[in-house]
């Protein structure tokens, strides 16, 4: 790791010379994620009566263990164009409360076990908590939008609502695209209808949004922000099916979701797709006929303790070995008619693989981080040389190269 980088001095003169591009951009992710999650307890602490209990909730996703990826996005964004953090700072905080009322409401609707390397909220709070949970955060979001109004004058504040207010509903969009297709059982998909999903989905409020916002605090011309937007939509194409591939891969005690949890939630992505496309007739019948079954649902059947055997390999407290001949024997007992089964979920593992679903995926991948390259060298022109600026070039090579 290299030094701390300067968060708050002007934008030209980083407080330490730079070290390896790739330390760089970690510590700058480390560094402002603490600022951020000071901003996020002082507004939720301005919001709360006392020490509520409700309210320390909303906190609960926030101080797990993550990357405080969109906020830095916003703050580097802005910095990097000539603006002030402190005006930033506000704006960037509300894109990461956004992120955690949205994962909360994701983990219920995708049925997940598992968030952050912890149990998802719903599993220890109940889902009348959690949702609530979440719809407080989006309600706390409200303060510091207005607060902009003096911070930053009516224009830039309506600007920043005016992202939000898009971004937050494309999200909604894509979700209920990705939803539809799990109900319906929708698996005639072409890569280009998963992309359109995953603009919507991901693109816009994850990297779009948080990217114009920073810009918006700048007073940005819109020719700097069309640049941005063909940029950061490329970029998070990328991050989304490199996100898809970190779900499938054995070992990775750093990930924080489940294992192939997708392929338990029936998530439609590039390898599984590429699977489908590819599979001999006969491969492509039980595949759907394993996808229309439901995962498990917690407590019913042996999925906790699934879950479970992950963490104790994860803490070496038992080797793959044990906890495969363990899988075994809850997968011979009798699994409740009609839900998917570990066997189910390694035969289509087993069709990925067989495919080459995994480099499938990574090739589109790397077309959409070379897309981000042309999108970021145009970008670059406009970009004064700083640290912030060599953060967000740092973000094109880390969103296919990180492992969780
Ligand atoms: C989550 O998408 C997107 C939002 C929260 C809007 P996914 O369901 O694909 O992401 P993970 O795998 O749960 O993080
Ligand atoms: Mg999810
Ligand atoms: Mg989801």
């Amino acid at each position: 790791m290299c030094s701390s980088v300067d968060l708050r001095g002007p934008s030209s003169t980083p407080k330490a010379a730079p070290g390896p591009v790739q330390d760089i951009g970690e510590v700058y992710l480390e560094e402002h994620r603490e600022l951020v999650l000071e901003e996020i307890r002082r507004i939720v602490r301005e919001g709360s009566p006392g020490d509520d209990r409700a309210y320390r909730l909303m906190l609960d996703y926030p101080l797990r263990r993550a990357k405080g990826l969109r906020p830095a996005l916003c703050i580097a964004v802005c910095r990097a164009l000539g603006g002030e953090f402190e005006e930033v700072l506000p704006s960037a905080a509300v894109v990461e409360m956004y992120h955690n009322a949205f994962l909360i409401h994701d983990d219920i609707e995708d049925g997940s076990l598992t968030r952050r390397g912890g149990p998802a909220l719903h599993r220890t709070h109940g889902i009348p908590a959690a949702v609530n949970c979440g719809d407080g955060l989006l309600a706390l979001t409200l303060g510091p939008l207005l607060g902009n109004t003096d911070r930053l004058g009516l224009g830039r504040a309506l600007r920043i609502l005016d992202i939000y207010a898009r971004a937050v509903l494309e999200s909604f969009e894509g979700q209920a695209q990705e939803l539809s297709w799990i109900d319906e059982g929708t698996w005639q998909l072409t890569d280009a209808d998963y992309e359109s999903m995953v603009r919507r989905k991901t693109c816009s409020y994850s990297f779009v949004a948080p990217g114009l916002v920073g810009a918006a605090v700048a007073r940005a011309e819109p020719s700097v922000e069309a640049l941005l937007v063909s940029f950061l939509e490329s970029l998070g194409l990328a991050f989304q099916i490199q996100d898809d591939v970190l779900n499938l891969e054995e070992g990775r005690a750093d990930y924080g979701k489940e294992l192939a949890g997708d392929l338990w939630e029936g998530k439609r992505t590039l390898m599984l797709l590429h699977a489908l496309r590819s599979a001999p007739e006969a491969d492509r019948e039980e595949a759907l006929r394993i996808l229309r079954k439901p995962r498990p649902t917690a407590g019913s059947s042996d999925v906790g303790l699934a879950d479970l055997l992950r963490e104790m390999v994860d803490e070496r407290v038992i080797d793959e070995a044990a906890r495969a001949a363990m899988l075994g024997y809850l997968d011979r007992r009798a699994a409740p008619p009609g839900e998917k089964t570990e066997g189910d979920v390694l035969f289509l593992r087993r069709l990925i693989d067989g495919h080459g679903g995994i480099e499938h995926a990574r090739a589109v991948a790397r077309r959409h981080a070379a897309s981000a390259e042309v999108g970021w060298q145009r970008l670059a022109e406009v970009l004064a040389d700083s640290v912030h600026t060599r953060f967000i070039a740092w973000l094109k090579d880390y969103v296919v190269q990180r492992t969780w």
